[in-house]
C-alpha cells in the first residue's frame, strides 16, 4: 500500500513536472512587435577566430553598403560586436552608400548611430568613402571622419589607407592621389572605394572605366590591396596584376545570388548572406576572416605583401609610426 502510494506521488510529480516543463518550452520567444531582441541564430553561434592577433598587428574590419537600418543589418552588428571580443579591431572602413534614402540627423541615427552604438561608445573609428547613394555632405558628419574631405589618407603603423570617391574620379583627385603614393614610404597601401575594379556581379559588374584611370597608378606605385563595395555581397579576386581585391558590400543589403557562376575572376565568393571582414596586418601579412550574419566563417586566409613596383621618390609619409598611432589625414591641394 505504502509502496502504491509512492507511485502515485512520483508519477503525479512527472506527470506535473512534465507539464510545467512542456509550458516553460512553449512560451513564446519575444518577437519584433514587443519590442525586444530576439535572440538570433547569428547571436548564439560561436566567435570562431582565424586571426593569428600578433604583437603590434594594424586590425580592422572592412564592410560595405551599409545604410538601411533594418533588422538584418543590427544582426550583423552583433556579430561584429561579438567578434570584437576576440578581435579587438580599433577602426572600421566604410565601403559606401552609407545612407539609404534621406540622410537628416534621423537617418543617421536610425541607419547608423543606433546600429553601431556600442561600437561608438567604445570608440572605435568609422572611416568611410562615399558610395553612389550619398551625399557629398557625409563628408562634414563627424562619425564618418573624413574631415571634410570627398577623398584621404591616414596611416595606421605601417599601413596608409586611400579613400577615394569613385563617383567622381577626376583629374584633380587623381593627381592628389598620385602625389600622395609617390611620397608614401608605407609598407602597406590600401585603396577603399565603393565601385569595385574588378567584380563578378551580375546585376553590375567590374566598373571597367574607373579600372583605367585608377589601376596604372596603383601598379606605378605599388598599391598592395583595394577594398569596394558596391555589389551587395562579398567575392575575393584573384589578385590583378599582382594586387588583391576584396569586394565587401553586404553589409545593410544582400542580392543573393549575383556572383556569376565560374567567373574567372573569383578566388572565393559568398551571395547567401550578410557579412563583414576582418583583417589584420602583420609585417608582410595581411589576414583576412569573413563573417556571416549567421556568424558562419565563410573565407580566411593570409596574403603576401609584393615586392614595391616603384620606390617612393620621397619618404614624406614616414611608416615608422607604431601599429595603432595613426598619422593623421593629408591635406588635398
Ligand atoms: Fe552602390
Amino acid at each position: 500500500m505504502k509502496r502504491t502510494a509512492t507511485s502515485i506521488l512520483i508519477l503525479a510529480a512527472l506527470v506535473f513536472g512534465g507539464l510545467v516543463g512542456n509550458a516553460l518550452a512553449q512560451k513564446p520567444a519575444p518577437t519584433q512587435a514587443t519590442g525586444e531582441r530576439v535572440a538570433t541564430a547569428a547571436t548564439a553561434a560561436p566567435v570562431n577566430l582565424t586571426l593569428p592577433l600578433k604583437t603590434d598587428s594594424v586590425r580592422f574590419l572592412a564592410i560595405g553598403d551599409t545604410g538601411t537600418g533594418t533588422e538584418q543589418q543590427k544582426e550583423l552588428a552583433d556579430v561584429m560586436l561579438r567578434y570584437r571580443q576576440a578581435f579587438p579591431y580599433e577602426f572600421v572602413l566604410m565601403m559606401g552608400d552609407n545612407m539609404y534614402g534621406g540622410e537628416k540627423p534621423a537617418d543617421f541615427k536610425l541607419k547608423f548611430e543606433n546600429v553601431y552604438k556600442q561600437l561608438l561608445d567604445d570608440k572605435v573609428k568609422f572611416y568611410a568613402t562615399l558610395g553612389n547613394h550619398d551625399e557629398s555632405n557625409q563628408r562634414f558628419y563627424k562619425d564618418f571622419n573624413m574631415n571634410g574631405e570627398e577623398f584621404y589618407r591616414f596611416a595606421k603603423g605601417n599601413t596608409a589607407f586611400y579613400s577615394l570617391n569613385s563617383n567622381y574620379m577626376d583629374k584633380r583627385q587623381l593627381k592628389w592621389l598620385e602625389e600622395e603614393l609617390a611620397k608614401d614610404a608605407s609598407d602597406w597601401k590600401i585603396i577603399f572605394m565603393h565601385h569595385p575594379p574588378y567584380s563578378s556581379g551580375g546585376k553590375h559588374g567590374s566598373s571597367s572605366a574607373l579600372r583605367e584611370v585608377v589601376e596604372p597608378i596603383f601598379l606605378k606605385y605599388g598599391v598592395n590591396a583595394v577594398f569596394a563595395g558596391h555589389e551587395h555581397f562579398y567575392e575575393r579576386v584573384k589578385p590583378q596584376k599582382g594586387i588583391y581585391y576584396f569586394i565587401s558590400g553586404a553589409g545593410g543589403k544582400l542580392r543573393p545570388g549575383d556572383v556569376k557562376k565560374g567567373s574567372p575572376l573569383t578566388e572565393k565568393a559568398f551571395d547567401t548572406d550578410m557579412s563583414f571582414m576582418l583583417v589584420e596586418v602583420a609585417g608582410d601579412e595581411l589576414h583576412f576572416q569573413v563573417i556571416s550574419r549567421t556568424g558562419q566563417t565563410v573565407d580566411s586566409g593570409v596574403l603576401t605583401r609584393q615586392q614595391p613596383k616603384a620606390k617612393p621618390l620621397n619618404a614624406s609619409h614616414p611608416s615608422a609610426a607604431p601599429a595603432g598611432q595613426e598619422q593623421g589625414n593629408a591635406a588635398k591641394p
